[in-house]
């Protein structure tokens, strides 16, 4: 199967540069299932009903959330009515948080794609613990079995528990992609028990800025450690960044993994596939 993940749409430049290109990434590399971080698309914070259309409609089959989840108000209400949109998964119990942190979809030629969503705790706020809800979750749903192809969505801050939960998955999952940071890493690999991983898939968002946000605010914030106002998304042309695997149909584990980076400023790499099977 082939599949892609971009991570954190960041703004209106993000959802632009999403909607500029993933129609054509999708022909182009065949892609049967996409999925996309989606926690930053409305105006730099959280997801609104008609972002989220939007994203739906250039091509996404799922969207992720993280620690901006419940940053506009609505989408507390939206994700119950949308099961194609997930949150992080390792909510306390007692949250009693909206909508889902795990969906198993159907692509079009009918096979099974678990996604799970979660939230590190390094440097974050804590919730439960992410190893132990995604453990639950391949358990329930294996891959190779229950699932034709499982991604899981590591939405951390630190390094290290990234690369721990792709070792954690190793084996278990498709795919382990680290979101939140909104650089793309250059550590991209298949693990040693056949999990394709990267320490962050990068953002859809205008790089001439600080991570996504239009500079003048951060630099006032670093230089002088006076907030004179709100981030604001830079507005420029956005690089689509994301990655690319193609996995074994029969064990759903990953046979490559490329990275994507398209428009904007960034470095341009869409990787050479072979035709696409029809679907
Ligand atoms: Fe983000
Ligand atoms: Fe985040």
């Amino acid at each position: 199967m082939r599949l892609a993940f971009f991570g954190d749409v960041v703004g209106r430049s993000g959802c632009e540069g999403l909607k500029d290109h993933l129609p054509a990434l999708r022909r182009r590399l065949g892609l049967e299932f996409v999925a996309v971080n989606a926690e930053n698309a409305a105006a730099g914070f959280g997801i609104t009903e008609s972002t989220a259309r939007e994203l739906f409609d250039a091509g996404a089959d799922c969207l992720t959330l993280g620690n901006h989840s419940w940053d506009q108000k609505e989408a507390l209400t939206y994700i119950v009515r949308e099961s194609r949109l997930i949150r992080p998964l390792n909510y306390p119990r007692l949250s009693d948080a909206p909508g889902r942190g795990a969906q198993l979809f159907t692509t079009e030629r009918g096979r099974h794609v678990l996604v799970v969503n979660l939230l590190g705790r390094v440097h974050m706020e804590a919730l439960d613990c992410p190893f132990a809800a995604v453990d639950r979750e391949l358990e329930a749903c294996p891959l190779g079995a229950a699932a034709d192809a499982v991604i899981v969505d590591m939405h951390a801050e630190a390094t290290s528990e990234k690369m721990a939960m792709g070792h954690f998955c190793d084996g278990r999952a498709s795919l382990v992609i680290g979101t939140h940071s909104h650089v793309p890493t250059a550590d991209g690999q298949i693990l040693p028990g056949g999990s394709a991983y990267q320490t962050d898939a990068g953002a859809c968002a205008d790089y001439d800025s600080v991570i996504g946000n239009q500079k003048d605010e951060p630099l006032r914030r670093f230089t002088t450690r006076i907030s004179q106002g709100r981030f604001k998304p830079a507005e420029g042309p956005a690089t689509v960044c994301g990655v690319y695997v193609e996995t074994d149909d029969a064990t759903g584990l990953a046979r490559r993994l490329e990275p994507i980076r398209i428009g904007g400023r960034l470095a341009q790499t869409v990787p050479m596939v072979a035709e696409a099977v029809r679907a």
